[in-house]
């Protein structure tokens, strides 16, 4: 029943290509994915209620603003820092301790999850997500039919830049409720604190980006996934997971989450940007396109660039400047034809490698080596 709930939802990471039936993999991936799932979406759902009616107490102007934070956190999404915390702290240990000492420690990276996202989609000036319209939008359309007065757009943003700052917030306070030893939550919090510089930066230097043509490089473009996006969404949050379970930090352990995280967590961004022009939104619950019509240095982009023929690399140029969808289409044809689509994806799979085989020698129990196994590749191989 639970499992029927993780396969019927598309966004949950599962492997895209199940395999034999009773694949080892694919069966604890499954168990132990619902279980995850349904456990941080309760944890969530009852912790953003006291929130919300905290705050209707106050002022029901204010309690309308937490619940559309609330309806942020809970419209959908892969939950996949939870997923890598998880594993992180049962590779650590083992499967007799509770989950229930943790969940909130975890439910609480969804809730970062949700700040960095409603903030990116006002920067990257993105319509959809999750299949429904961004924070921003959905407040500037409001403005509109409440007969606000001033400007929608710049009211939207405005309530964005707060929804985010309100689920740092709480996820601040989430965490707390964790039943962990105070020293332990201690050395959580630096891991935590670091993730969330890492990920402000890494946001940095991609909004840097797309004003600084001169500086553009392959290894720059990595370098903003690694720290927009692989810090927060498996590197840190397998430490994190450890750091719960009580690892050391200088364990071996700790070495072979890391380089299995950033390795991962970069391909994750890797599929990201193909998904992003190639995906279908139905799927996706974004937009596609939108990298080439804002002319985002992505990885794909760069690459297409080097590859590209003289003649390509003109209309490659055109990038930033597009905006009717025929035009982002061929735009998005022309960078397949480079062969950078290609390169991309080798990429990805040179990174799931690397990651498989740091698993093959880490001192980590066996039901959370054969889940990690299972998630490289699910988490790189996806199509939400
Ligand atoms: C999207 O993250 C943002 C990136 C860091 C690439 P996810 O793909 O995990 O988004 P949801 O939570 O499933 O919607
Ligand atoms: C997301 O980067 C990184 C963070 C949210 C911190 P993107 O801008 O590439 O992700 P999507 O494609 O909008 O989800
Ligand atoms: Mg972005
Ligand atoms: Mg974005």
């Amino acid at each position: 029943m639970a499992n029927d709930a993780v396969a019927a939802n598309p966004l949950r990471i599962v492997p895209a290509q199940p395999g034999a039936t009773g694949d080892p993999v694919r069966g604890v991936l499954a168990a132990f994915t619902s279980e995850l799932v349904e456990g941080v979406d309760e944890t969530l759902a009852v912790f953003l209620a006291a929130e919300v009616d905290s705050l209707t107490g106050i002022d029901a102007a204010m309690g309308g603003f937490a619940a559309t934070a609330r309806d942020c956190v809970l419209a959908g999404g892969k939950r996949v820092r939870p997923t890598f915390a998880y594993w992180g702290w049962r590779g650590v240990a083992g499967g007799d301790e509770p989950l229930s000492t943790v969940l909130p420690a975890l439910a609480a990276l969804e809730l970062l999850h949700t700040f960095a996202l409603v903030h990116d989609d006002v920067m990257d000036s993105s319509a959809t997500r999750r299949g429904l319209p961004t924070a921003h939008r959905a407040a500037a359309a409001r403005h509109r039919t409440a007969g606000l007065t001033g400007d929608p757009e710049r009211y939207g943003e405005a309530v964005a830049v707060l929804i985010g700052d309100l689920c740092v917030a709480w996820a601040d306070r989430l965490m707390a409720h964790a039943t962990v030893p105070p020293d332990r939550l201690l050395d959580v919090r630096r891991n935590y604190d670091q993730m969330r510089v890492e990920t402000v930066a890494g946001q940095f230097l991609d909004v840097l980006g797309e004003h600084d043509a001169a500086n553009w490089s392959v290894d720059r473009a990595l370098r903003v996934a690694r720290y927009k996006t692989a810090s927060y969404t498996v590197q840190r949050p397998l430490l994190f997971g450890a750091g719960l379970a009580g690892a050391d930090a200088d364990s071996p352990l700790i070495a072979a989450y890391t380089r299995y995280g950033l390795a991962v967590g970069e391909a994750f961004q890797l599929r990201d940007d193909l998904l992003g022009i190639y995906g279908d939104p139905a799927d996706t619950g974004k937009p596609a396109g939108d990298d080439l019509r804002t002319g985002k240095p992505t990885t794909l982009l760069m690459l297409a660039r080097q590859l590209a023929t003289p003649a390509q690399r003109r209309l490659l140029d055109r990038a930033g400047t597009v905006t009717a969808p025929r035009e982002v289409t061929r735009l998005a044809d022309l960078v397949r034809d480079t062969g950078a689509v290609t390169r991309v994806e080798r990429m990805i799979s040179d990174r799931v490698g690397a990651a498989l085989a740091t698993l093959d020698t880490a001192p980590i129990d066996g039901t959370a080596r054969t889940a990690l196994t299972g998630l490289a590749t699910a988490a790189t191989t996806r199509r939400a």
